[in-house]
């Protein structure tokens, strides 16, 4: 059944890549629960029809931390993009800075900041992760800066990696992961050739900039995992606070009392987010935790959500529900793996396309008129 573009994007993804990709992209943790209520919640939530109101002009352009947004939708940090598409984080920042919306590059990408920033005509941000090894997060937000990013989005839901067993299943970890990561590439000679030849290096190019001596991609995650710090608090993030100017948000909150934390110590916004349901399974789906998130913070600092993202539609329930603005992860990899920059720069088009249809028809005229009255109250929340 078609649900949406991303459905759509999704098979197509899963046609093309090695299935160890493919799963790393589409799993989650555990049983996958929370993956599944993240989509499921959404989609579930009544929008309130309305007609007859002259919707002749609509205006989707939201600001956000002193930046036009051509719609309230960023991409975020997506891990290990460069191994979806060739120098796959390239492409997708060049569909996003066409659209007028931002991307985030993840610690943990392919293509290094230094790589990716020159390539967009619009400030790239940058997502940096809590590790054990301050001397490298200090390394990145130096190079960062000096790229010219405007954003940091500081993660906090992984001080320590979600159990994934789909993984373990598809090859990308477990036993003899690396022998059939080669035999499923070898099935996929389109895929091999595009991004698994032509694609190279495949390492952590932020982490082997700093650490100065590419080897592979095995040796990075090794260093990735030993690095997670599960000793991080509130204080450690002060120094980050001192020496980044930018706009700062932290990404990962799901519970009120955290957002009023994340308040106090100063973030400019955050991600109300459960990593896409990657982390600890059971946890509430975005869109169920943003209702209080939202009365407990709105107006205090700008909310971002993600986690279960799939279409226009999505994006204006999530906007209703208390969002400024949304994150896409998994919606963007699909249709990057499918179709490359193309791929995003149509999947961002529909996006844009559903929310006109959503916004006319629910009587909204600009993003600020999306509200809860845009949803049918007893159904919606
Ligand atoms: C393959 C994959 C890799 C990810 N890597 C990162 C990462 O490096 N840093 C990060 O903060 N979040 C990462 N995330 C989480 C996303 O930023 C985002 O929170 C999540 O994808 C949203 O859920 P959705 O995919 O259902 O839209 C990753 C998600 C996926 C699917």
């Amino acid at each position: 059944m078609i649900i949406s573009a991303s459905t759509d994007y999704r098979a197509a993804a899963k046609s093309k890549l090695p299935p160890f990709l493919f799963h790393y992209a589409d799993g989650g943790a555990y049983a996958e629960h929370t993956l599944r209520h993240n989509v499921s919640d959404l989609s579930e939530i009544a929008l309130r029809q309305r007609v007859l109101r002259n919707m002749s002009e609509l205006n989707l352009e939201t600001q956000l931390f002193n930046e036009t947004l051509s719609m309230p939708v960023a991409l975020a940090p997506v891990g290990l993009t460069g191994m979806f598409a060739r120098r796959g984080e390239v492409q997708a920042a060049r569909a996003a800075a066409a659209k007028g919306i931002p991307f985030t590059l993840s610690t943990v990408s392919v293509c290094p900041i230094e790589e990716v920033a020159p390539a967009i005509n619009r400030p790239m941000w940058f997502q940096l992760y809590v590790l054990k090894d301050r001397g490298f997060m200090k390394n990145a937000l130096e190079r960062a800066k000096t790229a010219g990013v405007t954003t940091l989005v500081f993660t906090v839901d992984m001080p320590t990696p979600g159990a994934r067993y789909r993984d373990a299943h598809s090859g990308m970890s477990g036993p003899n992961a690396a022998m059939r990561r080669m035999l499923q590439a070898m099935t996929h000679p389109q895929w091999a050739f595009d991004v698994g030849l032509m694609g190279r290096p495949h390492d952590l190019g932020n982490i082997s900039t700093y650490r100065g001596n590419p080897t592979g991609l095995a040796d990075y995650i090794g260093w990735l995992a030993n690095n997670f710090d599960p000793s991080i608090s509130w204080k450690d993030l002060e120094w980050i606070r001192d020496f980044w100017d930018g706009p700062m948000i932290i990404k990962g909150i799901l519970d009120p009392e955290d957002a009023k934390d994340a308040v106090k110590f100063g973030a400019d916004g955050i991600v109300v987010s459960n990593h896409g349901g990657r982390q600890l399974d059971g946890v509430l789906s975005s869109a169920r935790a943003m209702p209080a998130i939202a009365d407990a913070v709105k107006g205090d600092l700008k909310i971002l959500a993600d986690s279960g993202i799939r279409s226009g539609l999505d994006v204006v329930r999530m906007i209703a529900l208390g969002a400024d603005t949304v994150m896409l992860g998994r919606a963007f990899l699909y249709a990057l793996a499918a179709a490359g920059e193309a791929g995003v720069s149509n999947l961002l088009d529909l996006f844009e396309k559903e929310m006109r249809v959503a916004m006319v028809l629910t009587g909204a005229k600009s993003i600020s008129e999306i509200s809860a009255e845009s949803l049918v109250r007893e159904l919606g929340r």
